[in-house]
């Protein structure tokens, strides 16, 4: 009886007008804004009119409050008018959209809850006062509230209360991504178009891909045209068309699958489901992958960073990266007394007492041949002589990292050959330490204590040291970790001293809770953790490089080196869209100074490849031009290289991104210079870093949504002039450059050059 109901409904909706443009209302407008906590500001009758005005926009760090974390209030006093459902194709919910919010929810309408952190509130969380319990990136999860549209709280045509109290719990904060609004549910919203659970694969010369429509709706039956189609990025030319009648009845899903032949370019695809008789349509947008790094040769070839460090008499480990088919085995002329060189796996260990700069000779050999290339090892004060080239659980686990993890991800770094390249580290994230609800969090002499799913640090940091790779770590100058989890405050020297036991070779120190410890927002306040944990470090017996973690506040970056560190993160978290990616990386300006051998900015770690945050992971969002963007520009900026995905899920696109032996050496540069933007023109940036060898490399950005036929005045872009010209993804020399140099950038895209 109720599908026949349904089916009824659904017949007589689509003999109706077009439904392209329903009504709705704009949320994206000034907010009443409040920090600090109180229950009564969810009340429809409290008075706010002596609260700030606040845009929805952007963070509240941006508009007049920074730095504030903690609790914090928004209202809005809004008319629902009754137009809404009567102008709507579908009359049975009403959808209170958000946007994102930084990082945690509780969202009131007219004085009762209707939402926490992204779900629609059920009667037994009215209670939750617990709304912090979630992972920390809650932040870049959308809020969409839905309710029937008889539901008692909405008063339609009169005025309306929204309220949203906000939790922040360490650097930006607030509603900020804009595009809020009210409105009726459509029928496209119950159609899902799934293009990302199964990736582009590459086969033989042509692309593959698997997508899937699902109806979600228990009620309707979604009918209309599908259509799919790929044009060529850079010219607009259609190469794919495909159009198939669909109908998907309730909790329907059916798969599409489809071949494209490679290009050396994206293809833009779209796929688009048209439902019949209500002009909407359900569009989802698709760019394919294209590789451009060359295979490297079968002979050895040896690559990465030409200079390493290390403190007298601090152990020291260095594994020779270089590519060609193995076997190969390894020579190093010039060692300084105390290392020793294992021939077989090219890994070099020992300790070196004198302070002084060794010229050594490293030489790899294998059936097909052998080279040599000369290696810096300078025994000093200063470490970290070039960017840290790594990977970290953060952006694929999040709190759900565990050993096999980890260990999994070292293994993977020499069975795909990304050692190498010069991949190095292996560091974990937040989430090894005891929860702060479980106890004990300290064994009896005040040792920090792990939680189960890090049973033996000391075996882990061997297991990695073993394999040739280095080890790194993760705390806070607070009681707690931004997740949650037991950190060094009060502890510093002892937690120092575990690492340090354990083989640590690298600290992400996060400023997290420390926030409740600190006075005030000022430069004293905010050095005096990270001196406390420099001295602590220090005092151990191993170089542990120190990575600071404090969204840029201070300005880090004029200080970072004076407490002691090696890198400073210069913004808040980056996530994987083109939106966080281009507003950190592009503005990473005013920091150019500050990067030197031993001091590097951070803009944080690299959304390629499969991330999460958690448990299950999803193809990074970015499209193919936008990793290449991510990928060039962290190597102009002498960025740390800290891989964020799932490596046991590489694809052959994501190898192709961090295996480019010509790109990373602008990353690896000897002179330790990051680039500094030298043209802004419209949607164009140029960004220029100058390398050892006297040539420079320069990358031509395209942050625009069009493909741009670009020509670079050499001169004014301060290039030299005279120079051979070389594509670095593709490593092909181009000739001698004039003083214009031409060139097609696809939107969001890159052209990566080097001349000398
Ligand atoms: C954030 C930090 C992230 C990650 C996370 C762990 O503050 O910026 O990179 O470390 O904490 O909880």
């Amino acid at each position: 009886m109720r599908k026949l109901f349904f089916s009824a409904i659904c017949l007589a909706l689509f003999s109706c007008a077009s439904y392209k443009d329903e009504p709705s209302l704009n949320l994206n407008v000034e907010w009443k804004f409040i920090t600090g906590d109180d229950p009564s500001f969810a009340l429809p009758g409290y008075l706010d009119s002596a609260w700030k005005s606040m845009p929805v926009d952007r963070i509240w760090e941006s508009a007049g409050f920074d730095p504030y974390d903690g609790y914090a209030w928004y209202r809005l006093r809004i008319v629902i008018p009754s137009e809404l459902k009567e102008k709507a194709l579908l009359k049975d919910s009403l959808r209170i959209y958000l946007g994102k919010i930084n990082n945690f929810d509780q969202t009131f309408l007219n004085g009762q809850l209707i939402g926490i952190n992204g779900e629609n509130a059920i009667p037994a969380m009215a209670s939750d006062t617990n709304f912090i319990h979630a992972p920390t990136n809650f932040w870049d999860k959308p809020r969409p509230y839905t309710l029937a549209v008889n539901d008692p709280r909405i008063r339609w045509d009169e005025e309306n209360v929204i309220a949203v109290r906000v939790f922040d719990q360490g650097g930006q904060g607030g509603m900020h991504s804009g595009g809020q609004f009210i409105a009726m549910t459509k029928l496209t919203e119950y159609l899902t178009l799934d293009n990302q659970k199964t990736p582009f694969i590459f086969v033989d010369r042509g692309l593959s891909k698997t997508v899937l429509l699902q109806n979600h709706s228990n009620a309707y039956t979604i009918e209309g045209k599908f259509h799919i189609s790929a044009l060529d990025k850079l010219s607009g030319k259609e190469i794919f068309y495909l159009m198939r009648t669909i109908e998907l009845k309730p909790g329907q899903k059916e798969e599409f699958s489809f071949n494209l032949e490679q290009l050396d370019q994206s293809a833009l695809i779209s796929y688009v489901f048209d439902v019949k008789g209500s002009g909407q349509e359900l569009k989802v947008t698709d760019e394919s992958p294209y590789i451009t790094t060359p295979q490297a040769p079968e002979e050895p070839r040896i690559n990465g960073a030409v200079v390493t460090a290390v403190r007298p008499g601090k152990p020291f480990l260095f594994t020779i990266p270089a590519t060609g088919i193995r076997p190969m085995t390894f020579e190093a002329q010039g060692l300084p007394a105390g290392l020793i060189l294992d021939a077989r796996t090219g890994i070099i260990t020992g300790r070196v007492m004198e302070k002084g700069q060794y010229n050594v000779t490293l030489k790899a050999v294998n059936a097909k041949g052998s080279t040599t290339r000369d290696l810096k090892i300078e025994i000093g004060d200063r470490i970290c002589l070039t960017p840290p080239m790594g990977w970290n659980s953060w952006n694929c686990w999040g709190l759900a990292v565990d050993e096999q993890k980890v260990i999994a991800s070292a293994k993977t770094y020499r069975d795909k050959g990304l050692m190498n390249h010069g991949w190095t580290y292996i560091n974990i994230d937040d989430g090894w330490e005891i929860h702060q609800d479980s106890m004990p969090k300290r064994d009896p002499s005040g040792n920090i204590l792990t939680n189960y799913k890090f049973p033996d640090m000391k075996r882990l940091g061997d297991s990695i040291h073993a394999l040739g790779l280095k080890f790194g770590i993760y705390s806070s100058p607070g009681p707690l970790t931004c997740g949650g989890y037991t950190a060094s405050y009060q502890h510093e020297k002892q937690d120092a001293g575990s690492f340090a036991a354990w083989g640590v070779d690298y600290l992400k120190y996060d400023w997290c809770s420390y926030g409740n410890i600190a006075k005030d927002t000022t430069l004293p306040e905010y050095k005096k953790p990270y001196f406390v944990m420099r001295d602590a470090l220090l005092s151990v017996d191993r170089d542990i490089v120190y990575s600071l973690c404090q969204y840029g506040m201070g300005k880090v970056w004029q200080w970072g080196d004076e407490v002691g560190g090696n890198l400073w993160r210069t913004t808040g978290d980056i996530t994987d869209t083109w939106e966080s990616l281009k507003s950190i990386g592009f503005s990473q300006v005013e920091n150019q100074p500050y990067a030197r051998p031993g001091n590097w900015n951070d803009p944080d770690m690299l959304i390629v490849g499969w991330v999460g945050w958690g448990p299950s992971l999803h193809p990074t969002r970015l499209s193919p031009d936008e990793q290449y963007t991510h990928i060039s520009l962290w190597s102009l900026l002498s960025s740390p290289l800290l891989i964020g995905c799932d490596l046991e899920r590489l694809d052959a696109f994501t190898l192709n991104l961090l295996t480019n032996d010509e790109v990373i050496a602008v990353n690896q540069d000897l002179l330790g210079v990051q680039a500094r933007q030298v043209t802004v023109d419209g949607d164009i940036q140029v960004w220029v870093k100058p390398l050892a060898d006297g040539g420079q490399a320069f990358g031509v950005f395209n942050l625009g949504d069009k493909t741009a036929n670009y020509v670079v005045d050499a001169e004014k872009a301060g290039l030299k002039p005279g120079g051979e010209l070389r594509d670095l993804w593709r490593q092909k020399s181009l000739g001698t450059a004039g003083n214009d140099i031409r060139m097609a950038i696809p939107s969001h895209g890159v052209m990566l050059y080097k001349v000398k």
